[in-house]
Protein backbone atom coordinates (compact mmCIF):
# COMPACT_ATOMS: atom_id res chain seq x y z
CA UNK A 1 0.00 0.00 0.00
CA UNK A 2 1.31 3.51 -1.27
CA UNK A 3 1.64 6.33 1.36
CA UNK A 4 -1.20 8.23 -0.04
CA UNK A 5 -3.18 4.89 0.49
CA UNK A 6 -2.46 4.83 3.93
CA UNK A 7 -3.18 8.42 4.03
CA UNK A 8 -6.81 8.23 2.98
CA UNK A 9 -7.30 5.17 5.09
CA UNK A 10 -6.51 7.53 8.17
CA UNK A 11 -9.36 9.51 6.94
CA UNK A 12 -6.68 12.36 5.75
CA UNK A 13 -8.06 14.60 3.48
CA UNK A 14 -6.14 15.58 0.29
CA UNK A 15 -6.11 18.91 -1.66
CA UNK A 16 -7.98 17.55 -4.42
CA UNK A 17 -10.84 16.95 -2.20
CA UNK A 18 -10.28 19.81 -0.06
CA UNK A 19 -10.57 21.88 -3.24
CA UNK A 20 -13.60 20.36 -5.04
CA UNK A 21 -15.54 18.66 -2.00
CA UNK A 22 -15.22 21.64 0.67
CA UNK A 23 -13.59 25.12 -0.76
CA UNK A 24 -15.58 25.04 -3.85
CA UNK A 25 -18.99 23.32 -3.04
CA UNK A 26 -19.28 25.48 0.47
CA UNK A 27 -18.18 29.04 -0.38
CA UNK A 28 -19.90 30.40 -2.91
CA UNK A 29 -17.20 32.41 -4.94
CA UNK A 30 -19.15 35.88 -4.67
CA UNK A 31 -18.21 35.59 -0.89
CA UNK A 32 -14.66 35.30 -1.14
CA UNK A 33 -14.05 38.77 -1.14
CA UNK A 34 -15.07 38.91 2.32
CA UNK A 35 -12.25 36.83 3.78
CA UNK A 36 -9.86 37.39 1.03
CA UNK A 37 -9.51 40.86 2.12
CA UNK A 38 -8.74 41.40 5.88
CA UNK A 39 -9.78 44.82 5.73
CA UNK A 40 -12.96 43.53 4.96
CA UNK A 41 -13.29 40.96 7.18
CA UNK A 42 -12.46 43.75 10.12
CA UNK A 43 -15.41 45.74 9.01
CA UNK A 44 -17.59 42.79 8.87
CA UNK A 45 -16.66 41.47 12.53
CA UNK A 46 -16.99 45.48 13.75
CA UNK A 47 -20.48 45.19 12.77
CA UNK A 48 -21.08 41.93 14.67
CA UNK A 49 -18.89 43.76 17.72
CA UNK A 50 -16.28 40.80 17.48
CA UNK A 51 -12.88 42.35 18.26
CA UNK A 52 -10.56 43.00 16.26
CA UNK A 53 -6.49 44.86 16.02
CA UNK A 54 -7.71 48.33 15.34
CA UNK A 55 -6.15 49.81 12.46
CA UNK A 56 -3.52 52.58 12.61
CA UNK A 57 -3.39 53.42 8.99
CA UNK A 58 -3.61 52.39 5.22
CA UNK A 59 -2.00 53.03 1.85
CA UNK A 60 -3.83 52.50 -1.31
CA UNK A 61 -2.03 54.05 -3.65
CA UNK A 62 1.87 54.49 -3.88
CA UNK A 63 1.41 58.46 -3.60
CA UNK A 64 -0.34 57.22 0.08
CA UNK A 65 3.09 55.55 1.37
CA UNK A 66 4.96 58.37 2.69
CA UNK A 67 2.28 59.67 4.70
CA UNK A 68 1.78 56.12 5.91
CA UNK A 69 5.38 55.89 6.97
CA UNK A 70 5.42 59.75 8.55
CA UNK A 71 2.32 58.86 11.03
CA UNK A 72 4.31 55.79 12.32
CA UNK A 73 7.12 58.05 14.04
CA UNK A 74 7.60 58.00 17.39
CA UNK A 75 5.32 54.80 17.65
CA UNK A 76 7.54 52.17 18.92
CA UNK A 77 5.13 48.69 18.52
CA UNK A 78 3.00 47.73 15.08
CA UNK A 79 2.37 45.25 12.18
CA UNK A 80 2.60 46.45 8.75
CA UNK A 81 0.84 43.92 6.51
CA UNK A 82 -1.09 43.20 3.02
CA UNK A 83 -4.64 43.36 2.78
CA UNK A 84 -4.44 40.46 0.63
CA UNK A 85 -1.72 38.06 1.98
CA UNK A 86 -1.44 34.46 3.59
CA UNK A 87 0.78 32.11 4.95
CA UNK A 88 2.43 35.08 6.85
CA UNK A 89 3.94 36.41 3.60
CA UNK A 90 4.47 40.26 3.80
CA UNK A 91 4.06 40.64 6.94
CA UNK A 92 6.42 42.93 9.41
CA UNK A 93 6.39 42.94 13.22
CA UNK A 94 7.50 45.98 15.00
CA UNK A 95 8.28 45.45 18.43
CA UNK A 96 10.36 48.46 19.33
CA UNK A 97 11.66 52.11 17.91
CA UNK A 98 15.58 53.18 18.21
CA UNK A 99 17.67 56.14 16.51
CA UNK A 100 17.75 54.55 13.05
CA UNK A 101 13.94 53.52 12.91
CA UNK A 102 12.85 50.18 14.89
CA UNK A 103 13.38 46.67 15.11
CA UNK A 104 11.44 43.52 13.81
CA UNK A 105 10.72 40.52 15.83
CA UNK A 106 12.82 38.46 13.91
CA UNK A 107 15.63 41.53 14.99
CA UNK A 108 16.85 43.47 12.30
CA UNK A 109 16.73 47.46 12.05
CA UNK A 110 14.17 48.52 9.76
CA UNK A 111 14.45 52.16 8.76
CA UNK A 112 11.92 54.61 7.55
CA UNK A 113 13.48 54.36 4.09
CA UNK A 114 13.07 50.34 4.39
CA UNK A 115 9.58 50.36 5.65
CA UNK A 116 8.16 52.86 2.74
CA UNK A 117 9.98 50.55 0.06
CA UNK A 118 7.79 47.52 1.94
CA UNK A 119 4.72 48.78 1.70
CA UNK A 120 5.58 49.85 -1.59
CA UNK A 121 6.01 45.94 -2.45
CA UNK A 122 2.97 45.21 -0.61
CA UNK A 123 0.93 47.47 -2.75
CA UNK A 124 2.76 46.59 -6.15
CA UNK A 125 1.03 43.16 -5.29
CA UNK A 126 4.26 41.47 -4.37
CA UNK A 127 2.37 39.46 -1.68
CA UNK A 128 -1.50 39.20 -2.90
CA UNK A 129 -3.07 36.63 -3.97
CA UNK A 130 -2.76 36.32 -7.67
CA UNK A 131 -0.25 38.83 -7.52
CA UNK A 132 -3.11 41.87 -7.94
CA UNK A 133 -2.15 45.66 -6.68
CA UNK A 134 -2.91 45.28 -2.87
CA UNK A 135 -3.75 47.44 -0.12
CA UNK A 136 -0.80 48.25 2.56
CA UNK A 137 -2.19 48.51 6.28
CA UNK A 138 -0.55 49.13 9.87
CA UNK A 139 -1.92 47.42 12.64
CA UNK A 140 -1.90 47.54 16.73
CA UNK A 141 0.73 44.75 17.28
CA UNK A 142 -1.11 42.33 19.52
CA UNK A 143 0.51 40.79 22.91
CA UNK A 144 1.16 37.33 23.88
CA UNK A 145 -0.72 36.27 26.25
CA UNK A 146 1.20 35.49 29.88
CA UNK A 147 0.28 31.90 29.84
CA UNK A 148 1.75 31.45 26.07
CA UNK A 149 4.94 32.99 27.08
CA UNK A 150 7.46 29.85 27.87
CA UNK A 151 6.00 28.19 24.42
CA UNK A 152 6.63 31.07 22.07
CA UNK A 153 9.67 33.24 20.92
CA UNK A 154 9.62 36.69 19.66
CA UNK A 155 5.74 36.66 18.77
CA UNK A 156 2.47 36.30 19.11
CA UNK A 157 0.91 32.47 18.94
CA UNK A 158 -2.91 32.11 17.34
CA UNK A 159 -5.14 29.39 17.33
CA UNK A 160 -6.39 28.03 13.87
CA UNK A 161 -9.60 26.53 14.08
CA UNK A 162 -11.36 24.78 11.03
CA UNK A 163 -15.00 25.10 10.95
CA UNK A 164 -17.59 23.23 8.59
CA UNK A 165 -21.21 24.38 8.65
CA UNK A 166 -21.12 26.21 11.79
CA UNK A 167 -19.66 23.32 13.65
CA UNK A 168 -16.22 23.24 15.02
CA UNK A 169 -13.82 20.40 13.38
CA UNK A 170 -10.36 20.78 14.47
CA UNK A 171 -8.08 22.84 16.23
CA UNK A 172 -3.98 24.03 16.59
CA UNK A 173 -1.92 26.72 18.31
CA UNK A 174 0.51 27.75 16.13
CA UNK A 175 3.93 29.25 18.30
CA UNK A 176 5.79 31.33 17.08
CA UNK A 177 9.94 30.72 16.77
CA UNK A 178 13.28 32.82 16.02
CA UNK A 179 12.76 31.80 12.50
CA UNK A 180 9.93 32.50 11.92
CA UNK A 181 10.01 36.21 12.41
CA UNK A 182 7.23 37.02 14.75
CA UNK A 183 4.91 35.30 12.58
CA UNK A 184 2.69 31.88 13.53
CA UNK A 185 2.90 30.61 10.40
CA UNK A 186 3.81 27.00 9.87
CA UNK A 187 5.17 27.94 6.48
CA UNK A 188 7.60 30.44 8.42
CA UNK A 189 8.44 27.68 10.63
CA UNK A 190 6.46 28.34 13.45
CA UNK A 191 5.30 25.47 15.78
CA UNK A 192 1.84 23.97 15.29
CA UNK A 193 0.58 22.07 18.10
CA UNK A 194 -2.62 20.19 17.71
CA UNK A 195 -5.69 21.21 20.54
CA UNK A 196 -8.36 19.08 22.12
CA UNK A 197 -11.67 20.82 21.06
CA UNK A 198 -12.96 20.19 24.63
CA UNK A 199 -10.31 20.07 26.90
CA UNK A 200 -8.08 23.51 24.93
CA UNK A 201 -4.98 21.20 25.52
CA UNK A 202 -2.30 20.59 23.05
CA UNK A 203 -1.97 16.86 22.33
CA UNK A 204 1.06 16.74 19.75
CA UNK A 205 3.23 19.15 17.42
CA UNK A 206 5.24 19.07 14.70
CA UNK A 207 7.76 21.94 13.04
CA UNK A 208 7.22 21.89 9.34
CA UNK A 209 6.32 18.22 8.86
CA UNK A 210 8.62 16.74 11.52
CA UNK A 211 7.24 15.53 15.47
CA UNK A 212 8.53 17.55 17.99
CA UNK A 213 7.82 17.62 21.75
CA UNK A 214 9.46 21.12 22.90
CA UNK A 215 9.96 24.31 21.68
CA UNK A 216 13.04 24.55 19.64
CA UNK A 217 14.28 27.91 20.97
CA UNK A 218 12.34 27.70 24.59
CA UNK A 219 12.93 23.81 24.86
CA UNK A 220 10.04 24.01 27.21
CA UNK A 221 7.15 20.71 26.65
CA UNK A 222 4.83 22.02 24.25
CA UNK A 223 2.52 19.39 24.15
CA UNK A 224 -0.31 18.53 27.13
CA UNK A 225 -0.16 22.48 27.67
CA UNK A 226 -3.08 24.50 28.64
CA UNK A 227 -4.10 27.35 26.59
CA UNK A 228 -5.90 30.71 27.90
CA UNK A 229 -9.08 31.56 27.48
CA UNK A 230 -9.24 28.45 24.75
CA UNK A 231 -13.45 28.20 24.89
CA UNK A 232 -13.50 31.95 24.69
CA UNK A 233 -11.78 31.76 21.50
CA UNK A 234 -13.46 28.89 20.05
CA UNK A 235 -16.63 30.97 20.28
CA UNK A 236 -15.23 34.40 18.79
CA UNK A 237 -13.98 32.35 15.67
CA UNK A 238 -17.61 30.45 15.32
CA UNK A 239 -19.08 33.85 15.58
CA UNK A 240 -16.98 35.80 13.08
CA UNK A 241 -17.40 32.42 10.87
CA UNK A 242 -21.52 32.90 10.95
CA UNK A 243 -21.31 36.58 9.73
CA UNK A 244 -19.95 35.01 6.35
CA UNK A 245 -21.94 32.75 5.20
CA UNK A 246 -19.19 30.41 4.26
CA UNK A 247 -19.62 26.67 4.66
CA UNK A 248 -15.75 25.78 5.45
CA UNK A 249 -13.66 28.30 6.78
CA UNK A 250 -10.16 28.36 9.03
CA UNK A 251 -10.62 31.02 11.70
CA UNK A 252 -7.14 32.27 13.24
CA UNK A 253 -7.93 34.35 16.63
CA UNK A 254 -5.56 35.68 18.70
CA UNK A 255 -5.76 35.57 22.56
CA UNK A 256 -4.40 39.29 23.91
CA UNK A 257 -2.73 39.77 27.03
CA UNK A 258 -5.28 42.37 27.53
CA UNK A 259 -8.18 41.91 25.19
CA UNK A 260 -8.34 38.10 25.61
CA UNK A 261 -9.87 36.73 22.07
CA UNK A 262 -9.13 39.10 18.79
CA UNK A 263 -10.07 37.53 15.18
CA UNK A 264 -7.28 37.61 13.27
CA UNK A 265 -8.87 37.04 9.88
CA UNK A 266 -11.02 34.11 8.03
CA UNK A 267 -9.48 31.66 5.15
CA UNK A 268 -11.75 30.20 2.81
CA UNK A 269 -9.01 27.56 1.83
CA UNK A 270 -7.81 26.27 5.16
CA UNK A 271 -4.74 24.45 5.10
CA UNK A 272 -4.07 20.68 5.71
CA UNK A 273 -1.85 20.80 7.93
CA UNK A 274 -3.86 20.99 10.64
CA UNK A 275 -4.30 16.63 10.36
CA UNK A 276 -0.46 16.46 10.82
CA UNK A 277 -0.35 18.52 14.11
CA UNK A 278 -3.29 16.35 15.62
CA UNK A 279 -2.18 13.31 13.93
CA UNK A 280 -5.92 12.76 12.91
CA UNK A 281 -7.63 13.34 9.79
CA UNK A 282 -10.22 15.97 8.80
CA UNK A 283 -12.07 13.81 6.77
CA UNK A 284 -14.11 11.34 9.26
CA UNK A 285 -15.53 14.51 11.13
CA UNK A 286 -16.79 16.26 8.05
CA UNK A 287 -18.58 13.41 6.97
CA UNK A 288 -20.28 13.13 10.19
CA UNK A 289 -21.51 16.76 9.81
CA UNK A 290 -22.01 16.98 6.07
CA UNK A 291 -24.87 13.82 6.99
CA UNK A 292 -25.57 15.81 10.66
CA UNK A 293 -29.13 17.47 10.38
CA UNK A 294 -28.01 20.84 12.03
CA UNK A 295 -31.05 23.14 11.51
CA UNK A 296 -32.06 24.10 14.82
CA UNK A 297 -28.55 24.22 16.63
CA UNK A 298 -27.64 27.33 18.52
CA UNK A 299 -23.70 27.91 18.79
CA UNK A 300 -23.75 25.78 22.34
CA UNK A 301 -25.12 22.87 20.82
CA UNK A 302 -22.56 23.22 17.68
CA UNK A 303 -19.84 23.81 20.28
CA UNK A 304 -21.06 20.29 21.47
CA UNK A 305 -21.45 18.36 18.55
CA UNK A 306 -18.13 19.34 17.12
CA UNK A 307 -16.61 18.17 20.93
CA UNK A 308 -18.60 15.13 20.43
CA UNK A 309 -17.11 14.06 17.12
CA UNK A 310 -13.76 15.03 17.50
CA UNK A 311 -13.41 12.67 20.75
CA UNK A 312 -15.30 9.66 18.59
CA UNK A 313 -12.66 9.87 16.18
N1 LIG B 1 -1.52 42.70 14.91
C1 LIG B 1 -0.64 41.72 15.12
N2 LIG B 1 0.12 41.69 16.25
C2 LIG B 1 1.02 40.73 16.48
N3 LIG B 1 1.26 39.70 15.63
C3 LIG B 1 0.54 39.66 14.49
C4 LIG B 1 -0.43 40.66 14.17
N4 LIG B 1 -0.98 40.35 12.97
C5 LIG B 1 -0.37 39.21 12.56
N5 LIG B 1 0.54 38.79 13.46
C6 LIG B 1 1.35 37.54 13.38
O1 LIG B 1 1.42 37.12 12.03
C7 LIG B 1 0.70 35.86 11.85
C8 LIG B 1 -0.06 35.87 10.52
O2 LIG B 1 -1.06 36.88 10.53
P1 LIG B 1 -2.41 36.76 9.72
O3 LIG B 1 -3.15 38.04 9.92
O4 LIG B 1 -3.11 35.51 10.09
O5 LIG B 1 -1.94 36.73 8.19
P2 LIG B 1 -1.74 35.52 7.14
O6 LIG B 1 -2.95 35.57 6.26
O7 LIG B 1 -0.51 35.84 6.37
O8 LIG B 1 -1.67 34.24 7.93
C9 LIG B 1 -0.22 35.79 13.06
O9 LIG B 1 -0.57 34.45 13.36
C10 LIG B 1 0.61 36.44 14.15
O10 LIG B 1 1.55 35.55 14.70
MG1 LIG C 1 -3.19 33.49 9.26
Amino acid sequence: MGFGDRLRRRGVLGMNRRNIEFTQFENPRRLYPLVDDKLKTKMLCEKAVIPVAPVLGKAEYHAGVKRLVADLQGRGDFVLKPASGAMGNGILVICEAVEEGWITAGGRIITPGDLAYHAESIISGLYALGGKPDVAFVEERLLIHRDFEPIASSGVPDVRFVIYRGVPVMAMTRLPTNRSGGRANLHQGAVGAGVDLRAGRTNFAIVHTTPVEEHPDTGVRVVDYPLPSFQDALRTSLRATDETGLGYVGADVVVDQERGPILLELNARPGLAIQLANRKGLLPRLEKIRNANLEDFDLDERIEFGCRIAEAS
